[in-house]
């Protein structure tokens, strides 16, 4: 017997990313995203779908840049935070107490807390449904040595499939 379900149950579990857009010296903010996933090598892109009405998405369609910053397990806590909660409404670098450190080639700061940072400048961008998808270039990528070394681990805050985000069954057609 197969009964129906919402689609996304099966795309999980996925990598759990802070992206950090915006401005360091003016707006930035962080949100949580797992919808994101590398399309191409050379040149290297990566394409992270954004809710179409996410203050991030804005940020983002201004400055044409942003960066994927690589959390480990220790911060589930402060992921969730950044996904339940807008930067329209709350500063998340000073609620969550994450460090916004100068970033190498964007004006969008880094996660200090986080171990990977994938700078990103916006090459192609289209609208998918209640998502921008937004394609970066990666120009610049850097690691923590201990993880890079292999001694330190990055445990992903994969978690068990968000029901009572998505839902459980799919909508009939
Ligand atoms: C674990 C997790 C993953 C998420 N992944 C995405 C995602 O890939 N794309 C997206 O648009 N929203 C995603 N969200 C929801 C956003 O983080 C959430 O809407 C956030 O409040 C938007 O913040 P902003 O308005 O400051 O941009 C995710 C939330 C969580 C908890």
């Amino acid at each position: 017997m197969k009964t129906d379900v919402e689609y996304l149950r099966f795309m999980w579990p996925m990598r759990h990313f802070l992206i950090s857009c915006g401005d360091i010296d003016d707006k930035s903010n962080i949100i949580a995203a797992s919808f994101c996933m590398p399309v191409s090598k050379e040149p290297p892109l990566i394409a992270c779908a954004i809710g179409t009405k996410a203050y991030s998405s804005e940020l983002i369609e201004r400055t044409k840049e942003f960066i994927v910053n690589v959390p480990t397990k220790e911060l589930q806590a402060t992921i969730s935070y950044c996904g339940y909660h807008s930067g329209r409404e709350l500063d998340k670098f000073r609620e969550t107490g994450l460090t916004p450190k100068a970033a190498r080639r964007v004006r969008a700061p880094i996660i200090e807390e986080c171990v990977a940072h994938m700078e990103c400048k916006v090459v192609q961008q289209f609208e998918t449904g209640d998502k921008h998808l937004f394609i970066g270039e990666v120009i610049e990528a850097y690691a923590d040595e201990r993880v890079v070394r292999g001694e330190k681990k990055i445990e992903y805050a994969v978690g068990d499939f968000p029901s009572k985000v998505y839902g459980i069954r799919s909508k009939k057609l």
